[in-house]
């Protein structure tokens, strides 16, 4: 009998056609968002100057894990797609021993079960919402911790690219009361190439 499929694995066999398309035919994708960079500077560097540990979410093929483990950084990244985080490994090189790759499906994650509550410094989210483990994520973060997030809006969903499901949206101000219950330290909502929402927040100490 045909083995039956969920969304998670068809989920996982698209992010590895497409992490395996990238290595086929391109350089893989390895440049920070720019937002990462701003936001290191502006708040994390202030407030770890000797460096810390973070949490990847849904890390894909690495990009950010590998910048910040150069800045000094300790990072797990976790993602469904073996075909990403094993491009992330081969291309973190020198600073793969500064990042812990776990391949996982982020719809079941547990805080406490991965033995992560309170366990960083830095948790980072790009272009990744589900919002059934929002609250989960945010129990990782240590007191004074902080939450990166930046992901496509709704308004993403008339442009020419990009996501169209409103499952993977965020609609207007949505991230802002995801994070009700952080310091919110910068946010804001832009529509250009992409349409997306970038966030900074503060766990209380
Ligand atoms: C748009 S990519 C973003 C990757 C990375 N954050 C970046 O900005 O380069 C979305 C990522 O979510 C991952 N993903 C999708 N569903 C997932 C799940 N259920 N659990 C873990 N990762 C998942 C995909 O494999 C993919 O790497």
């Amino acid at each position: 009998m045909p083995k039956k499929t969920s969304s998670t694995d068809n989920e996982r066999e698209r992010w590895n056609r497409k992490y395996g398309e990238v290595v086929a035919c391109t350089e893989p994708r390895t440049a920070p968002d720019p937002f990462l960079v701003r936001t290191f500077s502006e708040f994390v560097l202030p407030a770890f100057p000797k460096g810390g540990s973070a949490l990847d979410v849904a890390g894909g093929a690495g990009r950010h894990a590998i910048w910040l483990a150069k800045q000094g950084w300790q990072v797990t990244m976790i993602d469904i797609s073996e075909a990403g985080v094993e491009q992330a490994r081969q291309s973190a090189g020198p600073v793969a021993s500064h990042i812990h790759f776990v391949v996982d499906d982020l719809t079941r994650f547990k805080a406490a079960q991965m033995q992560f509550a309170n366990a960083f410094d830095v948790v980072m989210v790009f272009f990744y919402l589900e919002r059934k483990i929002f609250a989960e994520i945010l129990k990782v973060l240590r007191p004074g911790g902080l939450l990166i997030y930046k992901t496509y809006t709704s308004p993403q969903a008339k442009l020419l690219r990009g996501p169209k499901n409103p499952e993977h949206l965020l609609k207007p101000n949505e991230l802002l009361r995801l994070a009700s219950g952080l310091q919110i330290l910068q946010y804001s909502e832009k529509v250009s190439e992409k349409a997306v929402a970038e966030l900074v927040a503060k766990k209380e100490i």
